[in-house]
């Protein structure tokens, strides 16, 4: 592994994505998850240490924004997606730590939906498009995407079938149990088959591994 030392003078351009997506059902209602946007936070700021420049695009989070990061703040997935599809193409590295909702309610009430209407007996979701997999199909030789993955179950065997599914060089795969806690469980499964078990870490030590696996793949 090399030291954050032998990076400084590169300035590679990390786009980082973190936190919770939101999907409006009407003005004050949503759909979304719990996801803190700590990990992606603790990314954004260790890449400082490592010479990085980082844009850092995260969804509805109380975390304040590391000094001299570029922050772009969204809330749905289709804001992000927007945003990304836009940066992508001029980021040496991106990493997708977002917990982007899969799901989106598939009509807006623009008005409040009233009580007295009764029981609301479903409401119906629509797909969102997967933002990881369509900046992979659009990977430039150089560049290095990073998923992450959410998992309750089967950690690495879901793991290794979205790394292949969405195409990127790198998932981190970690337990749903973990969101929004302190600590960490991961666990870095290459495209090239290497699988590296890390011990149980706090995120910003976390954030530090990961991105020297990150850039270790990448010279
Ligand atoms: N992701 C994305 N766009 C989505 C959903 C997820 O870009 N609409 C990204 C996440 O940011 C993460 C990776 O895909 O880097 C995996 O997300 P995860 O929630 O673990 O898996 P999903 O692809 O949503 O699949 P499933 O929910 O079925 O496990």
């Amino acid at each position: 592994m090399k030291s954050k030392k032998s990076y400084h003078r590169k300035k590679l351009r990390l786009l980082i994505t973190a936190g919770p997506t939101r999907e409006y059902i009407d003005p004050v209602r949503f759909i979304s998850n719990d996801s803190s946007g700590q990990m992606g936070f603790a990314i954004a700021e260790a890449a400082l240490n490592f010479g990085l420049e980082v844009i850092l695009i995260a969804g509805p989070v109380t975390l304040c924004t590391p000094r001299e990061v570029k922050r772009i703040d969204v809330v749905s997935a289709a804001d992000m997606r927007r945003i990304v599809s836009k940066l992508a193409p001029k980021s040496d590295i991106v990493i997708m730590a977002a917990a982007v909702a899969d799901f989106r309610p598939a009509r807006f009430f623009r008005k409040k939906i009233k009580r007295e209407k009764g029981d609301l007996r479903s409401i119906a979701l629509a797909k969102n498009p997967d933002i990881l997999k369509d900046i992979c199909r659009k990977k430039t030789p150089n560049q290095i995407i990073v998923g992450f993955a959410l998992e309750t179950n089967d950690l690495q065997k879901n793991a290794i079938i979205k790394l292949k599914n969405k195409g990127c060089d790198l998932i981190i795969a970690n337990n749903a149990s973990t969101i929004g806690k302190k600590y960490n469980k991961a666990t870095i499964l290459h495209k090239d088959g290497r699988i590296i078990k890390l011990p149980k870490l706090d995120k910003t030590t976390l954030a530090n591994v990961i991105l020297s696996y990150v850039l270790d793949s990448k010279s």
